[in-house]
């Protein structure tokens, strides 16, 4: 039996966390689940926004389903109190340094995407996003130049073990898929990508099956727009990653559609898996929010941290089946509330 941490957060997280709780217990499996705080709801109750309790459980969890943090009444709040910083918070307690998100089109849905259909139709790609470095982690700063201007500056850097793990999550994950990986960079300019690029090859000689191009970062760009279909697994540094994974979001259609998992290793150990979307304050506590990123979380988290593929793919299915018999949640165009969205999926799970 696995401990499954729900940590809901704010907004639109507790809503959809909700949904993907139900579908979880549907599938009848022996899973315990404890609720924790998280975000501006814990900094209410508790003063904190990642309070020791919270930590406690997600160190004692086989896995975490997190729905979202952030709330706008918070933003006077000094920076370490907001509720945003209980999700690095995590990231860093847990050492999650991979970041998978899946972007699939799913069928029906190729209206929702900000590309022509026929080229939407073609998506279906994992980015695998490294999480605990790069500019995001180096030093960082204010000041003053010489001549009194005001200065500010972030540090890129990786050291070649940072780069070799998350380049070896990238060729698992193409192992397991049509065997296409794409290494994204910078390397005609930053010295940091060039060791990106220098250590992914190494780690390539132990995969001799899968195919490994590297791109830059303004090409690949282009290309997620261009020819999206060409891309099977993405592997690539912290801000680079931020930014196509969230483009790649809007080739696929809706925010409420796509799902993430943050891994501290391949499988096995405590991830954390959420909604790549936020608190959505502007629709929160309307019944709007679409629970399917939720929900694909929840399947990740089976097949990720329990090992248990068969029900990852059930829920998936579900998720298919749902939007395929017709339920749309207002982003996808439609009028379903987010729980008769989650009734859809669970009638199809059945
Ligand atoms: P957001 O993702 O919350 O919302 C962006 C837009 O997408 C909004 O119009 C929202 O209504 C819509 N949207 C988001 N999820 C949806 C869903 N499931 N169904 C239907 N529509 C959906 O991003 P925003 O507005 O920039 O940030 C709001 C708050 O969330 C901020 O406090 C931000 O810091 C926080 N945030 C938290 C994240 C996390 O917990 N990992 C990630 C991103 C933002
Ligand atoms: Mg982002």
């Amino acid at each position: 039996m696995a401990l499954i941490a729900i940590l809901a957060g704010d907004g639109i997280g507790p809503e959809v966390t909700h949904e993907a709780r139900r579908v979880l217990e549907a599938l009848g499996l022996d899973h315990q689940f404890e609720p924790g705080l998280v975000g501006g709801a814990a900094y209410r109750a508790l003063g904190h926004p990642l309070p020791p309790q919270t930590l406690e459980l997600a160190h004692r969890a086989d896995a975490i389903l997190f729905g979202a943090v952030g709330d706008p009444e918070m933003d006077g709040l000094e920076r370490t109190l907001r509720p945003e910083q209980a999700i690095l918070g995590l990231r860093k307690a847990l050492g999650l340094f991979a970041n998978l998100r899946p972007a699939t089109m799913f069928p029906g849905l190729e209206d929702a995407s900000a590309l022509r259909p026929e080229v939407a139709r073609s998506i279906d790609m994992v980015i695998v996003r490294e999480l605990t470095g790069d500019v995001y982690f180096g030093d960082k700063g204010r000041g003053h130049t010489k001549m009194g201007l005001r200065e500010g500056h972030d540090m890129m850097r990786y050291d070649e073990a940072e780069v070799a793990r998350i380049a070896r999550v990238g060729f698992e994950m193409a192992k397991r898929r049509k065997k296409i990986l794409t290494s994204v960079d910078k390397a005609n300019v930053l010295e940091t990508s060039q060791l990106w690029r220098e250590i992914v090859n190494e780690v390539a000689l132990d995969y001799p099956e899968v195919k490994l191009t590297h791109m830059y970062v303004d090409n690949a760009a282009m290309q997620l727009v261009r020819n999206p279909g060409a891309f099977d697994v993405v592997v690539t540094g912290n801000l680079f990653g931020d930014i196509l994974s969230d483009q790649a979001s809007m080739c696929v259609g809706s925010i409420g559609m796509l799902p993430s998992a943050s891994l501290n290793e391949w499988t096995g150990t405590c991830g954390l898996y959420e909604p790549i979307h936020g608190s959505a304050p502007d629709i929160a506590g309307q019944g709007k929010a679409n629970p399917c990123a939720a929900i694909l979380s929840a399947a990740m988290l089976l097949r990720h941290s329990l090992s248990d593929e068969a029900s990852a793919q059930r829920i998936e299915a579900a998720v298919i089946a749902a939007i395929g018999a017709g339920a749309r949640t207002p982003d996808l165009g439609g009028t379903h509330s987010t729980s008769a969205m989650g009734d859809a999926v669970l009638a199809a799970l059945q």
